[in-house]
């Protein structure tokens, strides 16, 4: 099966591309590198030990999304293609919805022309907003987003949804994903966010790496075990698997299925601190901070749909993630070089 992954040189997609060809599928990359760098790809195909067909385009552009189609013939796209970064979509709305929802609108458009039926699309827990409870079950409410990022995930799958019930032939895999971390045990593969990061993750990172010179801790007052934050911290190789298994499902299946990727379980941002030290063998300076506005307590997955549909669970534990982080930033404390 041929697969195009649009986004395919970023942090998510690089790691899917590396797991989608050690499990034998054919892929091709699509990516306008506007949150990556060539080098990424260089570094997959170190990975994997063999060349990976790329297409440099805008994902909106139709006339090139066209030309691709017509030159790959894709059976299936994943489509991580998208803006991430949520307080820049708070300054630029307008930015974040035209590219979010652009990209999807050609790309299910093409797929239409080109008879391509198979589509996974990269959404976010950010859809279920702050939860009644926890764990987080695909049935629960969701579109309470706290911001536009979030709210071009929402707007997507509802399009997805009325597209599925127009062409109920198609086969589409909404993944819900927890806080993707962690990196190729390699250490060939990062994240590389551009600026200082907003994530917990990457933003530690940068601090036991010396670039940064403390972590602010968004409040310590929340009703969880230490009074920080809790999430559900998902190695990103485990993440990649997900839609290794989510490919093979939207194989065998039509109609619309919104999945979790998620491990089921809590870490709090003092739990993520320890366990990154640990890893690191020296202290991570922070200070306590006031909490972050749209902030939520706690927020984890329940994985048993993913388990019962895709047969898919996560294996790395936090300890897992931590490691592997602090490898890859390790080796690339400035990210990958630019070209
Ligand atoms: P990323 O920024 O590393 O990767 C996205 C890639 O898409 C980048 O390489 C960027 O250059 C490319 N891109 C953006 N707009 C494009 C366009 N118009 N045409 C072609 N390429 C374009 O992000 P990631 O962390 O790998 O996330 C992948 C997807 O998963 C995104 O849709 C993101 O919103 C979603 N997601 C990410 C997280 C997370 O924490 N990383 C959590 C939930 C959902
Ligand atoms: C954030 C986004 C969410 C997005 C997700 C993955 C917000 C409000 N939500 O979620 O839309 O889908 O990233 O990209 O931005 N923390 C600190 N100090 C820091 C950074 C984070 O204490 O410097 C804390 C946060 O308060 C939170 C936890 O660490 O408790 C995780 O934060 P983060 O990595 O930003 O992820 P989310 O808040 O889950």
């Amino acid at each position: 099966m041929k697969i195009i992954l649009t986004g395919g040189a970023g942090y998510i997609g690089s790691h899917t591309s590396v797991q989608l060809i050690r499990n034998g599928y054919d892929i091709v990359i699509a990516d306008n590198f506007s949150n990556s760098k060539p080098e990424a790809l260089r570094r997959i195909e170190k990975l994997v030990g063999m060349s990976v067909p790329f297409y440099k385009i805008d994902i909106a552009d139709k006339e090139a999304l066209s030309e691709l189609f017509e030159a790959e013939k894709p059976d299936c796209v994943i489509h991580f293609a998208g803006l991430k970064s949520v307080g820049e979509s708070v300054r630029m709305p307008v930015e974040y919805y035209r590219n979010n929802i652009d990209t999807t609108l050609t790309l299910l458009e093409t797929m239409k022309e080109y008879g391509c039926k198979k589509l996974i699309f990269s959404s976010s827990a950010t859809v279920y907003g702050d939860p009644a409870s926890v764990p987080i079950t695909e049935d629960m409410p969701v579109g309470k987003c706290s911001n536009p990022y979030g709210r071009t995930k929402y707007f997507i799958e509802e399009i997805l949804r009325d597209v599925s019930k127009a062409d109920p032939t198609l086969s589409i895999v909404i993944l819900r994903y927890f806080n993707p971390t962690g990196a190729d045990e390699s250490g060939l593969l990062c994240e590389d966010p551009n600026g200082i990061p907003n994530n917990l993750m990457p933003y530690i990172m940068k601090v036991a790496v010396g670039r940064l010179p403390r972590l602010s801790v968004f409040g310590n007052d929340y009703p969880t075990h230490d009074g920080t934050g809790v999430r559900d911290y998902i190695h990103v190789v485990d993440l990649a698997d997900g839609h290794v298994a989510a490919v093979a499902y939207a194989d065998s299946h039509e109609g619309v299925e919104t999945i979790n990727l998620g491990t089921g379980n809590g870490y709090s941002v003092l739990d993520v601190v320890h366990g990154f030290e640990k890893a690191c063998g020296h202290e991570v300076p922070y200070v306590i901070a006031p909490r972050r506005e749209g902030d939520i307590a706690e927020c984890y997955a329940s994985p048993d749909k993913a388990k019962a549909l895709l047969n898919w669970e996560a294996k790395h534990n936090i300890d897992d993630m931590c490691r592997d982080s602090w490898n890859a930033i390790s080796k690339n404390p400035d990210g990958y070089p630019a070209d």
